[in-house]
């Protein structure tokens, strides 16, 4: 989600006149999109913003003509608001997620009159749906960007308030983009070149609308978009376990565009555990969405996140995850110590009681069954043919052994499945589709030989 909106903001100050650069030393405006989902990723923003403060002062000291202006976007911004600004005089402006489409406006208010602070309607449990109509104004101005792929937002925020989650807060109320707009996105992207698109929500499939009299839910959704002539890929993240019925796994089967993926997050094995993070299903409710999904849909593949040291999580609860895994049979999963947010309810509930060495310890361990089972996985695709997009060259190419010969690069790409693939070619194949012969299978992915171009259309 923050990708998308890195990007749609970079596109949006890039048509009103401004620059972008990847330098931040000769940048005059630094911007922060940040993410509160753990406490980590706010500590590295402190950090930079500590960096940028003695930079602002030693140009000031220096009698620079230039200063530079700092700004704080996204959902630190809406979490922590004024009190941020207050902690780092450092900070130009603040701008929360919901209001990004104004950031052109936010930036030059700041440059006059520094301290500006733009936010959200702040959120709690009881708080009424929000307003449909701003939620379009980031996303529906946008200009494609050229590349074969493109994310698309289908919705905002979420209603599900999991015990441990702060996007409830800092994202707001959910809210689904009406399929219109979605559609003509969708189109002009693929008028532009864009034939691989990736739908993007909190929890995808409690999509739901109105389209020419009838009520749309995401399945519905599926069908609508991959009518459009042109589109070759079509994914979605991330899925809710709750509510991800049949009828999704059947648009998965029927349509030949959208790829057999599904990012499904369990979080724990244990029904003593779910219960506590409130996310309204049981183990075994689990365990049959994913026999559903492999009996529907032919070759899915599944990826999981999970939380481990999540209050009162016992040796006994932790085993039920790694059960969780072994049995789902995913072909990758996220796993991250739970880490309290300040104002949601676990926070507020419970201690937080699992020792840091014993959530590290759990941290590993299901890394571990996750890569034996994510190698067993990859494994089976050894042999056999698949369609891969290249995102690009493999970002670690150079850590790598030289490759055969000096004309090659190692690419990296990806299957209709999500599989990782990396392969050599001779060619700049950035953003196209090959074939290629899997030859080899690793915990995160797999190796191959390209043996074709499969052509700009397929
Ligand atoms: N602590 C640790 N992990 C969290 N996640 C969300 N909130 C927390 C938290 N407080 C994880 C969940 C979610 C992913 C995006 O981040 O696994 O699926
Ligand atoms: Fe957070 Fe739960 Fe909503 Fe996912 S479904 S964004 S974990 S509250």
């Amino acid at each position: 989600m923050n990708v998308l909106d890195s990007s749609l903001v970079e596109n949006l100050l890039f048509e009103q006149g401004f620059e972008i650069t990847g330098d931040r030393n000769s940048a005059d405006i630094i911007i922060y999109n940040t993410c509160s989902v753990r406490a980590h990723a706010e500590q590295k923003v402190f950090s930079s913003l500590g960096k940028d403060a003695k930079r602002k002062a030693s140009l000031a000291r220096e009698n620079s003509p230039g200063t530079i202006m700092v700004g704080v976007i996204g959902c630190m911004a809406q979490r922590l608001g004024q009190k941020l600004k207050n902690r780092y005089k450092v900070i130009d402006f603040i701008c929360a997620p919901g209001r990004l489409h104004q950031l052109p406006e936010i930036i030059r208010s700041a440059s006059k009159l520094p301290g500006a602070v733009y936010l959200d309607p702040p959120r709690t449990r009881s708080a009424l749906p929000g307003d449909n109509g701003s939620i379009e104004l980031l996303d529906s101005n946008r200009k494609p960007c050229g590349s074969r792929h493109a994310y698309l937002r289908i919705m905002r925020g979420c209603d599900r308030f999991c015990g441990y989650c702060i996007v409830p807060f800092v994202r707001g109320p959910e809210r689904s983009r009406k399929p219109a707009s979605i559609i003509q996105e969708a189109r002009k992207l693929v008028d532009a070149g864009c034939d691989y698109i990736t739908l993007l929500g909190q929890t995808v499939n409690s999509y739901h609308s109105s389209y020419q009299g009838k009520n749309i839910l995401f399945a519905d959704l599926l069908y609508i978009l991959a009518g459009i002539t042109g589109l070759r890929r079509l994914d979605f993240i991330t899925s809710h376990p709750a509510g991800f019925n049949q009828d999704i796994l059947t648009a998965m089967k029927d349509l030949d565009s959208v790829c057999p993926y599904i990012h499904c997050p369990p979080q724990s094995g244990s029904d003593r555990i779910l219960k506590a993070m409130n996310r309204g299903y049981t183990r075994s409710e689990y365990d049959a969405l994913v026999d559903s999904a492999r009996r529907i849909v032919p070759e899915v593949t599944l990826a999981g996140d999970f939380i481990v040291g999540f209050p009162g999580e016992s040796e006994r609860d932790h085993e039920m995850s790694i059960d969780l895994i072994r049995q789902s049979g995913f072909k990758n999963s996220f796993i991250f110590k739970y880490s309290p947010r300040p104002g949601t309810q676990a926070a507020k509930k419970y201690a937080d009681n699992v020792p840091e060495e014993v959530k590290k310890m759990r941290n590993n361990e299901l890394l571990a069954v996750q890569k034996e089972v994510g190698l067993e996985c990859h494994r089976r695709c050894v042999g056999r043919r698949f369609e891969v997009y290249v995102e690009g060259p493999s970002p670690r190419c150079n850590k790598q052994e030289n490759p055969p010969t000096p004309d090659l690069t190692q690419m990296r790409g990806r299957t209709r499945g999500n599989h990782i693939v990396l392969f050599y070619s001779s060619e700049n194949i950035a953003d196209q589709y090959v074939d290629v012969e899997i030859t080899g299978a690793s915990d995160l992915g797999l190796v191959g030989k390209q043996v074709s171009h499969s052509g700009p259309s397929g």
